[in-house]
């Protein structure tokens, strides 16, 4: 039996009152790879936001690694997003600490305690995604592509039941699109399931996976086309 880690049926997506994507029927399955398309201002964000409790879900059903997005209360949202993974277009370190600062900070702010076991486990995730030996190192000493290969590790810190990632290859050009995208493949065949939002249709064709589009304020899913060269 397959796992449900994501599900909303008929939920309406609003900016304040803007009314932004209708009739949403999404399934998510433990271990899935989905991408989300579609043209910039159709509602890729503000889907992903909702997932996240940033933009409360006001219509329809919706229920994410077992919290009810209906009835998500302040209180519950910093319990949410342990159990979620987020990454974002301009990876968010912090400038004023090294990798391993940035990553124990989050460690800290979620409950961990014991040093040991933070070294340990920041260890594991900057291995997971080719950054263990630059820990030492500050954000801005790193390229792009590590800062979001650091950012990567970060959203793998508290072993997510979701990995929401909106536009994490935005900021790169096409060669680290691509290695920042193996590195999200790799975590994915490691049984991490992982949600996308992306404009790069280059990278839809070279990693095709089951692909969300919104468009004319719904969201609907698309047959990919092969490849015919
Ligand atoms: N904070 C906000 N307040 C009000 N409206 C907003 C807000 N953020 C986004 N919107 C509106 O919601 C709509 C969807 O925006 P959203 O950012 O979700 O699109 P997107 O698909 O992520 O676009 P992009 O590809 O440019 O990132 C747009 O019309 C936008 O103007
Ligand atoms: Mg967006």
């Amino acid at each position: 039996m397959s796992e449900t880690v994501l599900e909303l049926k008929n939920a309406a997506i609003y900016q304040r009152e803007s009314l932004i994507l209708s009739e949403v029927d999404v399934h998510i399955n433990k271990g899935d790879f989905v991408y989300l398309i579609g043209k910039t201002g159709t509602g890729k964000s503000s889907f992903m936001k909702t997932l996240y409790g940033d933009l409360p879900l006001q219509e329809g059903e919706g229920s994410i690694v077992d919290y009810n997005l209906r009835t998500l209360k302040e209180k519950d949202i910093p319990f949410l997003r342990r159990k979620l993974g987020v990454v974002f277009q301009d990876f968010k370190l912090l400038n004023d600490r090294t990798i391993r600062g940035n990553l124990e900070f989050v460690l800290k702010a979620t409950g961990w305690k014991d040093k040991k076991g933070m070294d340990s486990k920041i260890d594991e995730v900057l291995d997971k995604v080719g950054m263990k030996t630059k820990a030492f190192k500050f954000p801005y000493q790193l390229s792009g592509g590590e800062q979001q290969r650091v950012a990567i590790a970060r959203a793998l810190l508290n072993d997510p039941e979701l990995i929401l990632a909106d536009e994490p290859t935005g900021n790169l050009d096409p060669q680290t699109s691509v290695e920042v995208m193996e590195v999200l493949q790799d975590i994915n065949k490691n049984g991490n399931t992982i949600l996308m939002a992306t404009h790069d249709y280059a990278l839809l064709l070279k990693y095709p996976s089951k692909t969300l589009k919104c468009d004319g304020q719904k969201v609907f899913e698309v047959v990919q086309k092969k490849q015919t060269t």
